[in-house]
Formats: structure tokens, C-alpha cells, sequence
């Protein structure tokens, strides 16, 4: 027996009986609930530490399917690292990485994902709907196609190949809408009311953010139940930070946790309507008409959720930080260059956050801080050095000569 109860109107507070996409009465959105007394006891009585499960199921208790209705590829559970490298750079002791481009399709959200697809097979729906910049896309077709069931993607015609090739190799059927994100929006929205499909997108579907929730257990559980002082977030729809956020605030309803890591909403210059009404202290979230940046997958010109998003960063006492196109790539250079890590712009925003913070004297050097690495850098086209200076060269002769002439061999 699972404990979710219902779901319950972020506005109006309403309990609303079975599924449904928005309140009856004010048309807000809605949440899931659970039995939170009965989950502590169930958590209490098997704790954490002695579970076997590496995935984000092993929060099982806090998640919304019942067990029989788990469609998993074994996502979660992925890496906190330290960055020595470049935490030392920026005078950080406590800079952290978590590696959430490890994931089943290379991205975080296959977190939610796997819990809209889970409840997809507990209401019995046949088909999935959305429209995506691409990750979700991606996530949402191999999630199907674990379960066996059709899936139908409309995706903005910016949308990276990589993103296209997976989610169409996982057996999704996609429409390339010419038009930004709220156009492909549109479109999927349309094609859901005329066929009764299931909608899977981050915005709208409330089980989206259950996934992402399991980040907050996650990072909670990594440092030893000791929340960090900064957890940093780049920020489209919003799907990542609301749930994070939800995750905090259910941790503490059950005793795991004292206080809130502060929670930075990271957008880029292009579209930062979330951010800059945090910036500039304003309730409202102005839509941008023409997104651009690099950043694919923030480039949400009017998020629905930006309220919840602005209330939810405010209440942890955190900000909102705005970063150009260049500071994004230099950030993402950095990570493959200086620790490894390979990842799209989308992601290494909230590196180019931290470094922000860190100037302008918001965080202090002694702070820790978790920059959430949400997806992999091979399906974008973003690439962070000069393919035009790698030599080609027959494998003996001179040319090799001349070019390893110019390495200058180094011991550590
Ligand atoms: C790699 C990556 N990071 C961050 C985001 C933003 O997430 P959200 O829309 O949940 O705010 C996305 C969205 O697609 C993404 O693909
Ligand atoms: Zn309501």
C-alpha cells in the first residue's frame, strides 16, 4: 500500500478525487498529497540506510504509484561529487556537484518521467501526450516505450537532433512545430482534448514534480541529513525547482530535516522572466515573446508555474540570478575541462549561478553548495572547444613530428 492520498489545489486548498490536470474550482494547479504520519512510521520501520534500492524508488513511500505500478529504468540515486577543482578557483571548500546528466536518456528528467508514466499505467491510459524542448521528450518516449504504450511529441523546430533521434529511436511519433515552446504547447494541448490522451508535460501534469522532488531526498541523504546552505538550479518550466522545493518542505513535515537549503533559480539573459522578478522583487512574471540563448532547455518564455516558482525560491530565502550566453559556455567549458563532466548549456547554467553568487558576495566561502547538473552534453551541438584546431595528420612522418612538437609533456 502506497501512501499517496490525493491531489490537492496549490491555491484553494481543494481535495480533488481521482486525476485530473487543474482545480475544478479555480482552474490552479494541483499537487499530490500524502499520508505523510504513515509514511514516517513506514520510513521509521525500514530506514533508508539498510535499503537496497539504488534508484530514486527507494523513496517509494513519497512517490505516487502503487508499487505493482512502478515503470523504472532505475533512474535516481545518482552521484554528489565534490569539485575540488573548481571550488578551489572560486576560494568554495563546499562546492558539489550532482550528476543528474546519469540518468537513464542522459537527463534529470527522466525522474518525472518515470513517475507520470507509472501513473499512466495506474489509470490505465494508453497513450502519451507533450510538447518539449527535447529532454523531456526523450524521457517521456523511452518511459513509454517501457511500458508499451504510444507516445506523441511536439517538439519547437529549434529542437537539438539528438534530442529528435532519441526520442524518435525509442518509438515516439513527433511533429516539429514551427514556432516557439508555448506554440508546440498548443499544439499538444489541442491534440490531448481531441483525443483524450494522457498530457506528460512538466507544466501542467501534476505528478511532473514527484520526480524531481527525489533530487531534494537524494542530496539530503548524500550529506548525511545536513542540509546545504545552497542548492542551485537552472530553471525553464520550473518542473525541477517546484519539485525540489516540495521535496524540502516534505523532509521537514516528517522530522528528517531542520531548515531549507536556500534554492537559486538560474535563467539565462535570453529568458529570465522567473529570475528577473525575483531580481527585482516583482510578483510578476513578465513573458519573454522571443526566447534566445544557448540554453535550450530554459527557454520557456512564459512559464505557468513562474508564481509558484518566485513564491517557492522566496520562501527559502534564496535569489534569482541571471547569466549570459557566454558565461553558460565558459562554465560549461570548465567542467569537461577541469573535472570531467560533460554537459549541455542547459545544465552548466547553474555552475555559471554559483560563480555569480560567489562575485557578487551573496554566498560566503565557507558555504556549501550544490549545483544540480541536469543533462548530458552529447545531444546538444554546443561544443566547447575548437574542432578546427585538432590536427589532421598521416600516423608517421613529419606532420606528426611537427605536431607533437608542439606538446610540452607535464608531471604531477
Ligand atoms: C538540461 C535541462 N536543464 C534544465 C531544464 C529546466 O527544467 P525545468 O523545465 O524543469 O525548469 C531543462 C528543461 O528541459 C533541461 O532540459
Ligand atoms: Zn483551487
Amino acid at each position: 500500500m502506497g501512501f499517496y492520498t490525493h491531489l490537492e489545489c496549490t491555491r484553494c486548498g481543494r481535495a480533488v478525487e481521482g486525476f485530473r490536470y487543474s482545480c475544478p474550482s479555480c482552474g490552479s494547479a494541483l499537487e499530490a498529497r500524502y499520508d505523510l504520519e504513515a509514511a514516517k512510521e513506514a520510513l521509521d520501520r525500514a530506514p533508508l540506510g539498510s535499503r537496497r534500492d539504488r534508484s530514486m524508488w527507494r523513496y517509494a513511500e513519497l512517490l505516487p504509484p502503487e508499487p505493482e505500478n512502478v515503470v523504472s529504468l532505475g533512474e535516481g540515486f545518482t552521484p554528489l561529487i565534490r569539485s575540488a577543482r573548481i571550488g578551489g578557483s572560486l576560494g568554495l571548500r563546499g562546492l558539489m556537484l550532482k550528476l543528474d546528466f546519469e540518468n537513464p536518456t542522459g537527463s534529470f528528467k527522466d525522474r518525472g518521467a518515470s513517475v507520470m508514466i507509472s501513473m499512466a499505467k495506474q489509470l490505465g491510459f494508453g497513450e502519451a501526450v507533450l510538447d518539449s524542448s527535447g529532454n523531456a521528450a526523450s524521457s517521456i518516449s523511452a518511459y513509454s516505450a517501457r511500458l508499451g504504450i504510444e507516445c506523441f511529441i511536439f517538439v519547437p523546430d529549434y529542437a537539438s537532433e539528438g534530442k529528435l533521434v532519441q526520442s524518435s529511436a525509442y518509438g515516439a511519433k513527433a511533429f516539429r512545430i514551427k514556432g516557439t515552446r508555448s506554440d508546440a504547447y498548443r499544439a499538444a494541448n489541442y491534440a490531448r482534448e481531441r483525443f483524450g490522451w494522457y498530457y506528460c508535460g512538466f507544466q501542467t501534469n501534476p505528478f511532473a514534480i514527484e520526480g524531481p522532488k527525489t533530487i531534494a531526498f537524494e542530496i539530503l541523504e548524500q550529506l548525511d541529513w545536513r542540509a546545504p546552505d545552497w542548492i542551485i538550479i537552472p530553471v525553464g518550466t520550473g518542473s525541477g525547482l517546484l519539485g525540489i522545493y516540495k521535496g524540502i518542505e516534505e523532509l521537514r513535515a516528517i522530522g528528517m530535516i531542520d531548515g531549507s537549503p536556500a534554492l537559486v533559480c538560474v535563467q539565462p539573459e535570453g529568458c529570465c522572466p522567473i529570475a528577473k522578478a525575483l531580481r527585482e522583487g516583482s510578483d510578476d512574471v513578465e513573458p519573454v515573446d522571443r526566447p534566445e540563448t544557448i540554453a535550450e532547455g530554459l527557454m520557456i518564455g512564459s512559464p505557468l508555474n513562474g508564481s509558484r516558482a518566485i513564491e517557492a525560491v522566496r520562501d527559502t530565502g534564496g535569489v534569482g540570478e541571471i547569466v549570459s550566453d557566454r558565461e553558460i559556455f565558459e562554465a560549461g567549458a570548465e567542467l569537461a575541462g577541469r573535472e570531467g563532466l560533460f554537459v549541455e548549456p542547459s545544465a552548466a547554467a547553474s555552475l555559471a549561478g554559483a560563480k555569480k553568487l560567489v562575485e557578487e558576495g551573496t554566498a560566503d566561502p565557507g558555504d556549501i553548495m550544490v549545483c544540480v547538473l541536469t543533462g548530458i552534453g552529447l545531444k546538444t551541438k554546443t561544443a566547447y572547444a575548437d574542432l578546427s584546431k585538432i590536427p589532421t595528420i598521416p600516423p608517421i612522418g613529419e606532420e606528426l613530428e611537427a605536431a607533437l612538437g608542439k606538446v610540452r609533456p607535464r608531471r604531477f
